[in-house]
């Protein structure tokens, strides 16, 4: 079973994704993961991500399809995609990588949080690099280039819609009694 959990930043995704692998058995997979990681040993890449990143961008749908397709090749478990599609090339390129195994995805999380909550987390314990600039970049970029993707998983009707706001125990209980069913 392969499960997307997408939001806006600091919707809560890395919180709820450390309670969703455990419950289920699942391999995280976080592309914010993978690039923090990339930057901490300051591999080429790594450098050429952080500008983008600092700035609250999207790194390349190229660059990101490359890196999922490398690791998809060392799991051979049910897969938690955190941050990953993030675009509707991402999603596109991402069901081609899955099709090659004859796999799929089974569902969708939607963890819906409004913008002022979203800002309040990002504040609160976000990250250090994060200037209030960024912030609201890193919104608006979820609204542009992300938000298309709600209406992709509804449509092969996947989209399992969360209240995200309350309290992280309580989210996870929704969370945990939708994917029961799936
Ligand atoms: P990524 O690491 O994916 O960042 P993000 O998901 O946008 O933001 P966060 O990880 O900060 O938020 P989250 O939703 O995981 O929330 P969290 O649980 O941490 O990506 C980083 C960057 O890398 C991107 O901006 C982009 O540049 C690049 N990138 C990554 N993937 C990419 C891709 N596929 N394509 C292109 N570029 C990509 O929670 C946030 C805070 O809120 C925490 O302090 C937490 O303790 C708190 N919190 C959580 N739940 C609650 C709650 N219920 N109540 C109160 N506080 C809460
Ligand atoms: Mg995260």
């Amino acid at each position: 079973m392969h499960i997307i959990i997408l939001g806006g930043p600091g919707s809560g995704k890395g919180t709820q994704s450390e309670k969703i692998i455990k419950s289920f058995s699942l391999k995280h997979l976080s592309t914010g993961d993978m690039l923090r990681d990339e930057i901490y040993r300051q591999t080429d890449l790594g450098q050429k991500a952080k500008i983008v990143i600092d700035k609250g961008n999207l790194v390349s749908n190229e660059i990101i399809l490359e890196m999922v397709a490398n690791k998809l090749k060392q799991i051979d478990k049910g897969i938690l995609f955190d941050g990953f599609p993030r675009t509707i090339a991402q999603a596109e390129g991402l069901d081609e990588l899955l099709a090659k195994n004859s796999s799929s995805i089974r569902g969708v999380i939607l963890l819906k949080v409004n913008n002022e909550e979203l800002v309040k987390r990002m504040r609160g314990g976000g990250r250090t690099n994060d200037n209030e600039e960024t912030i609201y970049n890193r919104v608006s970029v979820f609204e542009s280039e992300t938000k298309p993707l709600i209406e992709f998983y509804q449509q092969q009707n996947k989209l399992i819609e969360i209240d995200g706001m309350g309290t992280i125990d309580d989210i996870f209980s929704r969370i945990e009694a939708e994917l029961s069913y799936q």
